[in-house]
């Protein structure tokens, strides 16, 4: 089977198309990715020289250039990772959250209808159902309630998905996932922002009171459900994956404190994110009961094998930091630093 998967460079795109290549001799993938600040070749050197791999750089939002893939690869089935994925970035401005991820899912059915394909699986996240009480976990028929411009565009996107199937019946289901973590994340997320600030002895910025919940999962255990999804996953459907392990910031960052052997005198509390959720929590008992898929990496080992690859690919955030484009990343801490200490004063 020929799999197009989309946004193969990124976080857990690139870790899906390692342990794809890695478990699936009869899987060919070709990675359709825009390579955009958060796409990076390096997540994907060790299957470059794969005979089962190509990389096609493309855009999703752009219908010409996925047809173009569709007729010179002859794609069987397609996983969508492909999409802007920072919600402060989406605050910042939402435009390319509505063309990629609404847009670019638009295109991708469009195509995948006319070329007939055999599965269609949208990679969604916990975050289209919106903010929990201190109790209660998110199911599939959960209603959804997003948040911030990302979660709405991942939300719009689940619906056309469904949509495409009530319709057209094009194969598609959509998986749901909570937070992930692991190597190759880019450092503008909670968890790497963290450890390579620690690293560096740099602020670790934890917006608000830090109490806001999360339910952290190891990325591989994610591309494990998601290839369950691909063979497996019925259409139509909508499948919650988690791990159980529900953290607040403050003990995600002491953590890493701990595990590092910084002081805790690194931590600077900031400015609250507008609209911050807070809490998720999954219930994920469908795809344990249906496919028995359960996670295996516990939070404590997971952190650990983490903070170690971030340790010995130094080299890697170090491109990543220097690059003109996390003139972003910048101005948002030096920003909320800013914020801070005006308070303070
Ligand atoms: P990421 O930001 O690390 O990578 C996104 C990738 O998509 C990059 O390689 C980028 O170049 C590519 N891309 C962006 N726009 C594109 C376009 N128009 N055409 C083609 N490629 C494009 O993302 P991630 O954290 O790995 O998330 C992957 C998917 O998983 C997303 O759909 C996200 O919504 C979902 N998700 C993420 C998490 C999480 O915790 N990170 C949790 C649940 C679900
Ligand atoms: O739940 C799944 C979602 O998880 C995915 O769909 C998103 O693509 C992914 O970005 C992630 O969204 P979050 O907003 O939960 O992740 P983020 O790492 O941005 O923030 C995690 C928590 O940490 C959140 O409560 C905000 C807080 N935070 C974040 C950053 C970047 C801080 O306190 N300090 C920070 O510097």
């Amino acid at each position: 089977m020929k799999v197009l998967v989309t946004g193969g460079a990124g976080f857990i795109g690139s870790s899906f198309v390692r342990y794809v290549l890695r478990m699936r001799k009869e899987i060919d993938v070709v990675n359709f990715d825009l390579l955009t600040y958060a796409g990076n070749l390096r997540n994907v050197e060790e299957v470059a020289a794969n005979p089962q791999y190509q990389f096609v750089r493309g855009d999703i939002a752009d219908e010409t250039q996925v047809e173009n893939v569709f007729e010179q690869h002859r794609i069987e089935a397609i996983v969508n990772f492909a999409a802007e994925t920072h919600v402060d970035r989406s605050i910042e401005d939402s435009r390319p959250f509505l063309r990629t991820n609404v847009e670019g899912t638009r295109c991708l059915l469009e195509q995948a209808r006319k070329h007939k394909i055999s599965k269609y699986v949208q990679i969604s996240t916990d975050e289209v159902y919106g903010s929990l009480g201190s109790t209660g976990s998110f199911r599939e028929n959960s209603p959804l309630d997003p948040s911030s411009p990302y979660s709405a565009s991942k939300a719009a996107a689940d619906l056309l998905v469904l949509a495409y199937y009530k319709t057209h019946r094009l194969p598609g289901l959509v998986t749901r996932c909570s937070n992930n973590y692991g190597p190759y994340q880019f450092p503008e997320k909670l968890i790497p922002v963290l450890i390579t600030n620690a690293m560096e002895d740099r602020s670790l910025p934890i917006y608000g009171d830090g109490l806001n919940v999360r339910e952290w999962i190891f990325a591989d255990e994610h591309s494990r459900a998601v290839l369950l999804a691909l063979e497996r996953g019925t259409p139509g459907e909508i499948y919650n994956i988690g791990s159980g392990h529900e953290k607040t910031n403050l003990e995600v960052v002491g953590e890493i404190l701990r595990l590092t052997n910084k002081p805790e005198s690194l931590i600077q509390f900031v400015k609250d994110r507008p609209g911050h959720d807070r809490r998720y929590s999954i219930d994920c008992s469908k795809i344990r009961r249906e496919w028995g898929w359960s996670p295996e990496m516990d939070f404590a080992s997971g952190l650990a094998t983490t903070i170690e690859w971030y340790r010995t690919n130094q080299a890697w955030v170090r491109e990543i930091k220097d690059a003109s484009y996390l003139s972003y990343y910048d101005r948002m801490y030096t920003r909320r630093d800013q914020t801070l200490a005006v308070l303070d004063s």
